[in-house]
């Protein structure tokens, strides 16, 4: 396909918004059940959803941008376009960037939850574009805004590379599809914006069946629709491993610019007392034990000398300014949502962790045969690989409140990596 200049005269007859829907709830690329849905997530510094709305925001072929949200992801997204409010985009977001609206149950409500929204601005043509591809590139755009000139339907797409098979659900192969005539639909999915406006609403109120894109729902209403140029790189993000390769391959594109250039270190030092009891909770597992750690909370003592590691990383408090142990509300808390509020903190500051490191110091219980799974539990809670986890233990040699055996001492340090240094 030839590659087409955008012609500035002709932006100027046709107003052309974009829909980035964002209102998904990501759950295959979580890594627990309640880690933040994946465009909330950072690549490199930057939130998926706020490098996706960048290249919009930075495109000359677009002059309106309605993202759409989950109503419970409203915090999320002020911190994920704080960036675009702030920084040297803060006009432009300004000028372009709408209000979020929230969506629905499927991405096709969400899609109409945001069309609906433009409902009164004289669009003409509309973008509709999943969050989840923050590779999108400004080329593609030109040729999507090029290609609405002469169809209402288009959609970007690629040709497809891999060999193509049809198998049993046993997984035995029955024939080989020919590849020639298949394209992998990517977003964005562009339109002129009345027809498919009306397409989702009649779809919406007459179709039982729920399209996955747009292209599906013009294709319903009986639009021919015209495939526009994408690119291989302009892949949508659905699962664990492809937020992790996106990771890496911005991280390697910024190279020594990277912007998470402020690393910061923690310590953190806790101490519980042994009780009467049959466990105690270390480093977010149960081990049993002819004791209990007494404490205000479940008492883990490795958690929250992590937890104070990461606060004191980034110099916000400790794990007594923000669940103060006077507070009844935190009484047998699993130190878990301690963890958690820290880590919290961290990403709200487009930051990341790079390593954790623990180390336990008592007689007993033994904790080497359960590392793994403190590993496993801390590395699941913080939303990071087991391999920057570290556990370690040690005796004081019969010395001291831990070598009688009286409790459990526990010390962690930590690394962060924060963007360019604020101050
Ligand atoms: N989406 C949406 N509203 C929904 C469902 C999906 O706006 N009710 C958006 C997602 O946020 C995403 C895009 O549609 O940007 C493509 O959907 P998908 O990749 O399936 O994302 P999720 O539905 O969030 O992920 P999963 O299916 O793994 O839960
Ligand atoms: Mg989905």
């Amino acid at each position: 396909m030839q590659e087409q200049k955008l012609n500035h005269e002709s932006l100027a007859i046709m107003t052309c918004a974009a829909i980035i829907v964002a209102a998904g709830s990501g759950v295959r690329a979580r890594r627990t059940s309640d880690a933040v849905a994946k465009q909330y997530v950072p690549l490199a510094g930057k939130a998926v959803l706020c490098r996706t709305i960048e290249t919009f925001l930075t495109s000359d072929a677009i002059d309106l941008i309605v993202t759409v949200i989950a109503q419970e992801d409203l915090d999320l997204y002020k911190n994920a376009v704080a960036p675009l409010l702030q920084g040297k985009l803060a006009e432009q977001a300004q000028k372009k960037l709408r209000t979020s609206v929230r969506g629905g149950t499927t991405r096709q409500a969400s899609v109409l939850c945001g069309l609906r929204a433009l409902e009164k601005d004289s669009i003409d043509t509309v973008l509709v574009h999943d969050a989840a591809r923050p590779f999108i590139s400004h080329a593609i755009l030109d040729r999507c805004r090029i290609a609405l000139h002469s169809h209402k339907a288009c959609l970007v797409a690629v040709p497809v590379t891999d060999t193509i098979k049809q198998a049993t659900p046993e997984g035995r192969i029955q024939k080989t599809i020919d590849r020639s005539s298949l394209w992998a639909a990517q977003t964005p999915q562009a339109f002129a914006f009345d027809f498919i406006y009306d397409a989702h609403t009649r779809a919406a109120q007459q179709c039982a069946e729920t399209f996955t894109d747009d292209a599906a729902v013009a294709e319903w209403a009986g639009a021919e629709v015209h495939i526009v140029e994408g690119d291989p790189t302009n892949i949508k993000l659905t699962n664990r491993e492809d937020l992790d390769m996106a990771d890496a391959r911005l991280n390697s594109l910024q190279g020594s610019t990277s912007p998470l250039t402020d690393v910061r270190m923690g310590t953190g030092y806790d101490v519980h007392a042994f009780d009467a009891g049959d466990a105690v909770i270390i480093g977010g597992i149960q081990i049993p034990h002819d004791k209990k750690l007494k404490g205000h909370s479940d008492a883990d003592v490795g958690l929250h000398a992590i937890t104070d590691a990461i606060l004191g990383a980034i110099a916000d408090g400790d794990i007594g300014t923000h669940f103060p142990p006077s507070d009844p509300q935190w009484k047998g808390t699993a130190s878990d949502l301690f963890l958690k509020d820290a880590v919290r903190r961290v990403r709200e500051r487009n930051g990341k962790i790079s390593n954790i490191d623990l180390t336990l110091i008592c007689e007993a219980p033994k904790i080497g045969p359960h590392r793994p799974a403190m590993r496993q539990a801390i590395a699941d809670i913080c939303e990071i690989s087991i391999n920057r986890v570290s556990v370690k233990a040690t005796t004081s040699e019969r010395l001291g409140f831990t070598g009688r055996k009286e409790g459990i001492a526990a010390m962690a340090s930590t690394c962060i990596q924060l963007p360019d240094r604020e101050d």
